[in-house]
């Protein structure tokens, strides 16, 4: 595909590269028709085309029930992009970047339409110089994984593993499944369709800039690795707000909620890499083994300290933007006396060596003041002499915040002489913002993340252990509340940082939420 010259070499974003050339492929999109392709999939793509980071033989196969022709998939793709890119669509190039994509419509329950998928790749493959490598994206309800997975494998489109022949990788969307039992369900039919090696179950929290910079920032400077543990950290404070409410997705959310959808995935997720050991190799292997270690050090929450630990919630009427908005119970699609939370808070503990009393305290909810995502390290306080003698106005203990999004950036409070005579301290931050340092937009989580399976690197992905052993400790919380019986659950008014629990939570330890 031909590249555009909107390509530059930047020298501050030159870098040291670390990450694999993507391979030539065709990427079959089932669900090629749906929202995830329009928002999210098909921008990616064109992002990734339009800054030359897609392999030169490369291609997009949409499959889905909707009828279409390759014409109207390739309108449909332009309007996804024009509404939803990050970079705007540029009329001249779009030509040349269309002739990539195709539709094939079929019914994904329908061996017959596998053998069609298999007759288009191959002519797909012929025209593109492709040398048969496939990625197949499962951008589609979870009850059809099962069906696309054993009908890929009859149709014999699942190749083995062999350096010397064309590769067939699959990706997952979440939710994978929806308690441990469900998940062990799903991960077990992919086991038996596909080795794990050519499975790659997507959290787009992992793709986003900020994210992957965790462990640029952990383990590329010495200066924070010394100070990473109980000895010098108090508590570690992750928060993803969201200001949106349930939109239009209460057919999934209200069976979900925040602990499904936010917690185990993308929040335990974020949890590991903070939390975890230097890796010595950037190997995917390595890096998960170590992000699965500190899932398998999370001490279970039980009945016994329940109420110590989790705080959920659900938004009630309240005020966004400055006009009035429903509680969540009167969005549409939402039963009328549900009790399903759009916001929890949790307090955690990672039982190992390093993170031994510490605290972490996490929060997350729809219907927030504003969106606001980010993890903070505090540090513990200086002894309480010298600038800290005086009880009554203790001196502000450091604080790193990263900040996952918006306004990418990372953060460093310190306590530095006011200027003038006298000799006092005021908390300044120290702040770096990807924006204003590069000058560049990043790219989205998706485009990393496709890109990534092109290449055949599972860093930034979640295996099979690590999803199971996020449902095995979020399914303690879900069994407490399920025993409970309650039809109660406290409410925040939108628009708002969630409910007055949450405060105690965090207040009875003596400490406080920080202000986003
Ligand atoms: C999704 C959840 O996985 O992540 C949504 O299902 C949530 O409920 C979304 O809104 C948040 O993603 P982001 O990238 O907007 O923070």
């Amino acid at each position: 595909m031909p590249v555009p010259d909107t390509k530059h070499d930047n020298p501050l974003t030159a870098g040291i590269n670390i990450t694999q050339a993507p391979q030539p492929c065709t990427l079959v999109i089932f669900g090629g028709g749906g929202d995830l392709t329009r928002r999210k999939l098909l921008p990616a793509i064109y992002n990734q085309a339009l800054e030359g980071e897609l392999p030169a033989n490369f291609a997009a196969l949409g499959f889905a029930i909707e009828q279409m022709d390759d014409g109207q998939y390739r309108d449909f793709a332009r309007k996804g992009i024009e509404q939803f890119s990050r970079q705007p669509l540029e009329p001249d190039y779009w030509s040349d970047f269309e002739r990539c994509l195709h539709y094939l419509q079929g019914s994904f329950d329908n061996p017959d339409a596998y053998v069609q998928l298999a007759q288009r790749l191959k002519e797909i493959e012929s025209n593109f110089g492709i040398p048969g490598n496939r990625v197949f994206y499962l951008a589609i309800p979870p009850a059809l994984i099962e069906t696309c997975v054993c009908q890929l494998k009859a149709a014999g489109l699942v190749m083995p593993i062999d350096e010397n022949s064309p590769f067939s990788r699959i990706i997952v969307e979440k939710p994978i499944g929806r308690d441990l039992e469900s998940a062990r369900k799903v991960n077990a039919t992919l086991s038996q369709n596909f080795h794990e090696q050519q499975i790659y179950r997507i959290d787009h929290y992992l793709g986003k800039e900020t994210v992957q910079n965790i462990l640029a920032m952990r383990f590329g400077n010495a200066i924070f690795e010394p100070l990473w543990n109980a000895k010098h950290i108090d508590h570690v404070q992750i928060t993803v707000a969201e200001e949106e409410g349930v939109g239009t997705r209460a057919g999934y959310y209200d069976s979900a909620g925040a602990l499904r959808d936010m917690i185990q995935n993308h929040i335990l997720q974020l949890l590991t890499l903070i939390a975890m050991e230097p890796p010595w190799i950037m190997d995917a292997d390595v890096i998960r083994d170590h992000r699965q270690d500190i899932l398998n050090c999370l001490r279970p929450i039980t009945s016994e300290n329940f109420d110590q630990h989790v705080v959920r919630a659900q938004y009630g009427p309240g005020f966004h933007h400055g006009e009035d908005v429903p509680g969540y119970r009167r969005e549409a699609g939402v039963a009328q006396d549900s009790i399903t939370e759009t916001y929890i808070a949790l307090k955690l503990f990672i039982d190992n060596w390093r993170w031994a009393g510490v605290p972490f305290y996490i929060r997350t909810g729809k219907r927030m003041p504003k969106r606001a995502s980010e993890i903070a390290i505090q540090f513990k306080s200086v002894p309480p002499i010298l600038f800290n003698a005086n009880h009554d106005q203790p001196l502000e203990p450091n604080v790193l915040a990263l900040s996952i999004q918006p306004n990418e950036g990372l953060s460093l409070r310190i306590a530095t002489k006011l200027p003038g005579t006298k000799l006092k301290i005021f908390p300044v931050k120290m702040d770096f913002r990807y924006g204003s340092t590069f000058g560049e937009q990043s790219p989205e989580a998706y485009e990393r993340l496709l890109l990534d399976v092109m290449a055949g690197d599972a860093t930034l992905f979640m295996r099979r252990d690590s999803v199971e052993s996020s449902w095995a400790w979020v399914d303690n919380i879900l069994n407490v509340w399920a025993s409970s019986r309650t039809r109660w659950i406290p409410e925040y008014a939108a628009g708002t940082w969630g409910p007055l629990e949450a405060d105690r939570l965090i207040e009875s330890d003596n400490r406080k939420w920080r202000m986003l």
